[in-house]
């Protein structure tokens, strides 16, 4: 008797993120937080905001907490704070989201772009000296993918310029740098809540921690139009508020933030492992002393854009952060820059592709990921 034909039953889909998989855990209490919110009547900056606040200055190690709208406008009033002015000059990496450059921009001010690592992906700290000029004003350390940059040469620099120093830490909330959190290692931390980010609202938010008391209440000001008393403005501003809902759904989420750390971490040694026997992929680098957070697992691949396609066709997500280093992206044209200034950024931009990551992805989707990439490279 001949065996009955195979059937092949389709693969199961992997997403690049699954927040449905999420909201399916938590909604429940997601729910009971904004109910408490309607109940109260109150929308924007009441106890929610104050506690929210609280309890992230708590975990980055801060003083304080100021919540914003956006990650965006955490740059633009902590480089106001730390004293950026128009004409000024800020020292960035180029390859990283364009709002770290737009907040410069935003400002007036100047982006001076000085190139990352290779490996890390993060801002080189011996570019600074190549990039520096008199009229620098600030540098901002970006955290991407959720590791932290290699702050101790970069605040060295900064302290013989006597230059303020700000971490774009939109991507990398909770991790650590020499067991210290990230937001806490510099002047001022930027914060995103967007929703895909590891502690993402349910709309757009953000916040400003810092040690220092003077750049808190100057962004206190500065979020709800520069008014130093009520109705009374000092200086010109716009309304950068996080309100009241978005507070208190972060809250919820907050209680959370650990475990899910803890299993993006997990995830991410799972693929390590299983990419360790395949030659071709370069992991995420994890320095000791560098806590990853995992905010994306990012490979380095020389056919990412064959990859890219090869795993979309067979219902694996992966997303290319970033596709255009921000001295080749049309905003900046006028500054000047061409392709080869910045090459590692450059390179980057070409070779890498952030695989799925999210705290309920399970060890059998990875196994699929990294199997189909085995299989496109015997290809
Ligand atoms: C590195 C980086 N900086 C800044 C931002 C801006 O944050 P937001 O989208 O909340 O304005 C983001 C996120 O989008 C980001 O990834």
């Amino acid at each position: 008797m001949t065996s009955p034909p195979q059937v092949r039953l389709p693969l199961e889909p992997v997403p690049q993120l699954d927040l449905a998989a999420q909201y399916a855990a938590i909604g429940a209490e997601i729910r009971t937080a904004v109910e408490r919110v309607m109940a109260s009547q109150q929308f924007v900056l009441g106890r929610e905001g104050t506690a929210l606040e609280d309890e992230i200055a708590k975990l980055c190690g801060v003083a304080h907490g100021i919540g914003l709208a956006s990650g965006t406008d955490a740059l633009i009033l902590a480089l106001r704070a730390c004293g950026v002015r128009p004409g000024d000059e800020v020292l960035l990496p180029p390859f990283t989201f364009v709002a770290t450059g737009s907040a410069v921009s935003a400002l007036g001010a100047k982006p001076v772009f000085a190139d990352i690592r290779p490996d890390t992906y993060n801002m080189d700290s011996a570019e600074l000296t190549r990039r520096v000029t008199p009229r620098t004003r600030a540098i901002i350390v970006v955290h991407l993918y959720g590791l932290p940059a290699d702050m101790a040469p970069i605040l060295a620099f900064a302290k013989t310029r006597k230059l303020p120093v700000i971490e774009d830490n939109a991507q990398a909330i909770g991790a650590s740098y020499k067991g210290q959190r990230t937001g806490s290692l510099a002047d001022a931390g930027c914060l995103s809540f967007y929703p895909t980010k590891n502690l993402g609202a349910y709309g757009d938010g953000g916040m400003v921690v810092t040690n220092s008391a003077e750049i808190a209440a100057r962004v206190r000001t500065l979020r709800n139009h520069g008014q130093s008393a009520k109705y009374l403005s000092s200086e010109p501003a716009w309304n950068s508020r996080l309100d009241e809902i978005q507070a208190a759904i972060l809250r919820v989420k907050l209680r959370h933030l650990s475990n899910w750390q803890r299993a993006r971490q997990s995830l991410a040694a799972e693929y390590n492992r299983l990419f360790s026997q395949i030659p071709g992929v370069m992991p995420p680098l994890a320095p000791d002393g560098f806590e990853h957070v995992y905010h994306q697992y990012t490979i380095r691949i020389e056919q990412r854009d064959a990859l890219h396609k090869f795993l979309s066709e067979r219902k694996i997500g992966s997303t290319v952060y970033y596709p255009y280093p921000l001295h080749l992206q049309p905003l900046y044209s006028a500054l000047g820059h061409k392709a080869g200034d910045f090459p590692h950024s450059e390179r980057a931009a070409q070779e890498v592709l952030s695989l799925p990551m999210y705290p309920e992805l399970r060890k059998e989707q990875i196994a699929r990921v990294v199997e189909t990439i085995a299989e496109f490279l015997k290809c």
